[in-house]
């Protein structure tokens, strides 16, 4: 095993040579001559001559190895009382004949594929077979309201939507297909297929001339083969909350993500061919894309699909049955799925039904653990608990106790140590390097590993403005933070406007051009405030118009009424605050962090640009009055 230390070091200082190493771990069509480049944009890029395909590396490579007959993914749902299961040889079969549908329909390299669905297998059939055509896919998450959709649907511009006809949330069918269609009322760019997937619990209707039916294409279709990629090419575009309304759609390249995904599989997660890796997301997120389909199939590992919540489907024990009934050896989930469960079951009490023995490791990521249920979980599990940190941006783990290398002691609200390859270093607003403790900007330094987004969809100049001006020479987080004295990293939240509710990556912006575009509604602000259960939520301020009358209670039912329909319930977003003006700089910015921080009863600076300190109280005042975020429980 190397030590930790000589690989970082190496990564760092020799990163050619490093990478061309962890590349050899691939199976390539043609192996990179070229390990570190420039691309057309002058971006940093990796391995830019070698090929490959990311669907042959996640089946068909394991099949080629003697693994055909091994799991390759288990769907496990609890909501529709379901379970199904395929090994490497079924998923290729199931992958390669769905790609000869996507082929019949006149997909192929380089056109878009947008796949809106729940947690079934055929959403990661449906992903792999875009890879295996190179086609580039976009999972939406299926959270997300028509509108969100439209948006994705006019920057990605996709030839063919994937669907499938509902997803069940707890006890609640939703129907997909009628959001799916109101989108495209919505959306300037047309399809020219929607290819839906019927399930049971609701069948959709298909009057629209682009509607066809999966299975009947299905029954027709011949298997194709995996199709040799650049390495650059796209293999997806995931859309992510920035700072304004409008998402950004990071890319994902075929090369650096499958050499980064490997190594992360071995060395970070520890975890090998034939073990079970249990990743408990969505395949909206990252999360899902990296470490329930890509990473855990690159590696040979059996992967489980959940379609089901930590709680009431049907009760706090699910994850534990899960773990038990499959084996689990590694499992990851977001830490807000572990304060759910803790809320209805503290004790842990329905733990000792299962057997957790195969488990080895937990990781937690997506947002900060706060150390009372990072020491529960340590407590119950009786296993190592590996807070680490990451972004749609990066792919992979940026920072973590990498198991595979060294597994270290954790430090609880510790994200633990960079990842070889992630020179993270923490400065000031002049990007000056800062002391051990002293809390500033994380800044990755220049060139990022492999995996990293390459640009933004569409809109190169984003990608620069967003990630790399303003700390030149360094990739910006977007997290503040600080690295203490033996090296380890702290994650202390989001110096912009992007929230984290529930796990779920959301902007302030969004939710604010929804509630602004309200009649009564003259200005407004989104903050996310500190919760207990959901790590943040949104709360918004809205100056109501003059002359306007207007009842707060019914105008905050419409609010929350429109942002649901146009962002989506999993928002959260539910309470407003009436104030008169709202804090801003002499530019004319809003303070969001300082009102974020007043209302969670956290030190502060009074900023020197304000234009009125006064304001600062008033906007204290109406948070105590409504009783929302910790300030009002101190009054
Ligand atoms: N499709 C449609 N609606 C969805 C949805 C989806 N995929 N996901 C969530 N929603 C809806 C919910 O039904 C709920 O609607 P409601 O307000 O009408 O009840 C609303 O969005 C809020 O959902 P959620 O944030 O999931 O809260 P919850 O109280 O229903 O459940 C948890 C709480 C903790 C169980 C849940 O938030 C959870 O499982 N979180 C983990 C998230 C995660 O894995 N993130 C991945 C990051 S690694
Ligand atoms: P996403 O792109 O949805 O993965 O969200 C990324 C953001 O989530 C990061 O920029 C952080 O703000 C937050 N985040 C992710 N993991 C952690 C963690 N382990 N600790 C604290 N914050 C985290």
């Amino acid at each position: 095993m190397t030590d930790y230390k000589t690989a970082f070091r190496r990564s760092l200082v020799h990163p050619e040579e490093f990478w061309a190493e962890q590349a050899t771990s691939v199976a390539w069509y043609k192996s990179p001559g070229s390990i570190l480049g420039k691309d057309t944009n002058g971006n940093d890029a990796w391995f830019s001559d070698g090929e490959l395909n990311s669907s042959y590396l996640a089946l068909d490579y394991h099949i080629e190895q003697g693994r055909g007959d091994q799991t390759a993914l288990i769907y496990d749902s609890p909501v529709t009382n379901s379970t199904a299961s395929y090994t490497y040889s079924e998923l290729r079969g199931e992958v390669a004949t769905f790609a000869g549908v996507l082929a019949s329909l006149s997909i192929s390299k380089g056109d878009r594929v947008i796949i809106y669905m729940p947690m079934i297998p055929q959403a990661v059939i449906a992903m792999l077979a875009c890879a295996r055509l190179g086609a580039i896919h976009s999972v939406v998450f299926g959270g997300f309201a028509a509108k969100e959709l439209a948006t994705r649907i006019d920057d990605a511009t996709p030839k063919a939507i994937l669907c499938a006809s509902c997803g069940v949330e707890f006890s609640n069918v939703i129907a997909y297909k009628p959001l799916i269609d109101e989108a495209l009322q919505i959306s300037e760019h047309k399809i020219d297929h929607c290819l839906v997937y019927q399930r049971p619990e609701s069948v959709a209707e298909m009057a629209n001339p682009w509607d066809r039916d999966w299975d009947s294409l299905l029954a027709v279709a011949a298997p194709v083969d995996p199709v040799s990629l650049p390495s650059s090419h796209p293999l997806y575009i995931l859309y992510t909350s920035g700072t304004t309304g409008k998402p950004k759609g990071v890319v994902r390249d075929n090369g650096g993500h499958a050499v980064a995904l490997t190594y992360s599989m071995k060395n970070l997660y520890n975890v090998a061919a034939g073990e079970v890796f249990w990743a408990a997301s969505d395949v909206g997120w990252v999360v899902g894309h990296s470490y329930i389909v890509y990473g855990p199939l690159f590696a040979g590992c059996t992967t489980i699909l959940f379609e089901g919540k930590p709680v009431r489907t049907p009760d706090a024990g699910t994850f534990w049955r899960i773990l038990s009934d499959y084996k689990v050896n590694v499992f990851f989930t977001a830490p807000t799925a572990f304060r759910a469960i803790r809320k209805e079951d503290p004790e842990a009490s329905l733990l000792s039904k299962y057997d957790l023995s195969h488990l080895r490791s937990l990781f937690v990521a997506g947002e900060r653990t706060d150390p009372s249920t990072y020491e529960w979980l340590r407590e119950i599990l009786g296993v190592p608990v590996i807070d680490h940190w990451w972004q749609t941006e990066t792919g992979w783990p940026v920072a973590c106790i990498p198991m595979g290398l060294e597994p270290a002691e954790a430090k609880a609200g510790s994200v633990a140590m960079p990842v070889p390859g992630f020179d993270v270093q923490v400065v000031s607003e002049s990007c000056e390097p800062l002391n051990a403790d002293e809390e500033g900007a994380v800044v990755i330094k220049l060139p990022l590993p492999p995996g990293c987004l390459p640009t933004v969809w569409g809109d190169h100049q984003r990608y620069v403005e967003s990630y790399l001006s303003e700390y030149p020479g360094y990739y910006h987080t977007g997290d503040g933070g600080y690295i203490d004295s033996d090296g380890y990293l702290y994650i202390m939240g989001r110096t912009d406007d992007v929230i984290n509710v529930a796990g779920h990556r959301l902007s302030t912006g969004q939710m604010e051009e929804v509630v602004a575009a309200h009649p009564a509604v003259a200005e407004c602000a989104v903050v996310g405030i500190e919760d207990k259960d959901k790590g943040q939520v949104p709360v918004g301020m809205v100056v109501i118009k003059d002359g306007v009358n207007i009842e707060l209670g019914r105008l905050e039912d419409e609010l929350v009424a429109m942002v649901r329909k146009d962002v989506g319930a999993f928002a959260s977003f539910k309470r407003i605050v009436r104030v008169l003006r709202l804090p801003k700089t002499r530019s004319g910015k809003i303070l969001r962090q300082v009102i974020r921080k007043i209302v969670d009863t956290k030190p502060y600076e009074m900023p020197a640009t304000i234009d009125d300190p006064a304001i600062l109280e008033e906007i204290a005042d109406a948070f105590k009055q409504n009783g929302i975020g910790y300030i009002a429980q101190q009054h």
